[in-house]
Parts: C-alpha cells; structure tokens; sequence
C-alpha cells in the first residue's frame, strides 16, 4: 500500500493523453496508460478521454493535469493546437466534476519543467512535440506563462512555426535541426539560463552534443513533474 495520497497524473499531448498514478513523494506506483488525443479535441471529448485513462488508473486521491495551452486558476485561455471553443473553458472544475477528486491543472511544459529542475538559479524547458512549450523556473519557482513557442524565431516564423511537429514534417530532420541548434542558441543568449531542459517527443532526434548548461530530459517528466502541482498541499 502506498503511505500517503495518491496523485494521478495525466499528461494532455497533442498525439496522446497519458497517466500515472504517482505516491506522495512523486514515484510511479504503475506503468503509464495512453490513449491517442481524440481529434477533434474539443473540450468535452478530452475531458471524456481524461475520465477514460483514469478509469484504468486504479484508485487515486487527486488529480494532475498538465494541458498545452495558456491556464490560468485552472482555466484555459488558449490551446491554439487544439479545436473547438478552449477560451475560458474551467477544464480543473471540469475534471474534478468527472473524477469525483481535487484537481489542478498546468500548462504541459510548465509541468515538465517541474520535473526536470534542480531548483537553482535561472532553468528553462522548451518542449519540442506537435507545439512548442515552454516552462522557466527562478530557483525553482514557477514564473508562470511564457509561450516562447510563439515568439519571433527565424524569417517571420515563431519557434512553434519553425520548430513544431508539421515544421519537422515539412522541412526534414535535417534543417529542423539545424533550426533548433540556432533557437538554442538564441535562447541562451536572452535568458542566460543555468539549465537548458529540452524535452518533448521530438527532443529524441537530438543527436549532437550540446552547450554546456543544455540537456536532454526524459519525456517522462511532463508527467513526474505532476506531483509538484501539491506541494504546498498537507
Ligand atoms: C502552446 C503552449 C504549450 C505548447 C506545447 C503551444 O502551442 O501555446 O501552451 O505548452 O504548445 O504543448
């Protein structure tokens, strides 16, 4: 039996929906179920897909939710890789009234972030999949809301433009590459970080090494970084 409450943690991706029942320190009590993001991804069939994978889940006390949009106090304000009417929909309330347990809700890098920090100084992690997130922590705190994925990169084109799954799809490994060594670059030269995580599906096809400071972390974190979210909870 696990000693303490059990957080399940749902990863909401642009290709699948994953969770893990998570203890109280943050360690998987299972292995990860997926099912694929139902397209379109309106509201109501994510939040029917999230009641799904935690159906298969086992039993759990609370909720992590990390979503790939802008949210703020469990609300999103915008998730432009997903369809129907996002702005202003109460995705916490709406998956704490389908799970019948206490919710919270982040965006997806930030919850990434949270499970790639060591906590000290300026740490960023950019997480390369269908978007481009983002999650900047100062000395292990969150500063909420930066959507570097859809700052000015290259030729007009923001990083999610440039660097996001259909960039990749259209241009090749070859030049997305060389596209994501160039943000990297630019990155460290605005933020100055003393981590550079880089996560997300496609960090896998980083094959060169990389500046000191810039590492690849498991995408396992989006999900790990969920029990974060309850840290200041008893
Ligand atoms: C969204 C971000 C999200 C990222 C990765 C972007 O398009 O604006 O909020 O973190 O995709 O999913």
């Amino acid at each position: 039996m696990a000693k303490g409450p059990v957080t399940l943690s749902i990863d909401v991706g642009g290709s699948n929906i994953k969770a893990m029942p998570l203890d109280a320190k943050g360690k998987p009590l299972a292995d990860r179920i997926k099912l694929p993001t139902p397209r379109p991804a309106r509201p109501n069939v994510v939040v029917a897909t999230i009641r799904q994978v935690a159906a298969q889940a086992g039993a759990f006390d609370r909720v992590s939710v990390g979503f790939p949009g802008v949210i703020r106090d469990g609300r999103v304000l915008t998730a432009v890789n997903f369809d129907g009417k996002w702005a202003g929909f109460d995705l916490q309330t709406a998956v704490q009234t389908a799970l019948k347990r206490p919710t919270r809700v982040l965006n997806d890098a930030d919850m990434q972030g949270y499970g790639a920090i060591e906590g000290r100084g300026v740490e960023l992690t950019v997480t390369l999949g269908t978007g481009v997130g983002s999650g900047l922590f100062v000395d292990g705190r969150l500063v909420p809301n930066l959507e570097l994925g859809h700052h000015a990169l290259r030729k007009g084109q923001t990083y999610e433009e440039q660097l996001g799954q259909k960039a990749l799809d259209r241009v090749g490994k070859r030049r997305w590459k060389k596209r994501l060594k160039l943000a990297i670059a630019q990155i460290q030269r605005v933020f100055w970080p003393a981590r550079l995580c880089l996560g997300g599906g496609n960090a896998r096809l980083i094959d060169w090494t990389l500046p000191e400071g810039v590492v690849v972390v498991p995408n396992e974190y989006g999900i790990l970084g969920g029990i974060a979210l309850w840290n200041d909870a008893k």
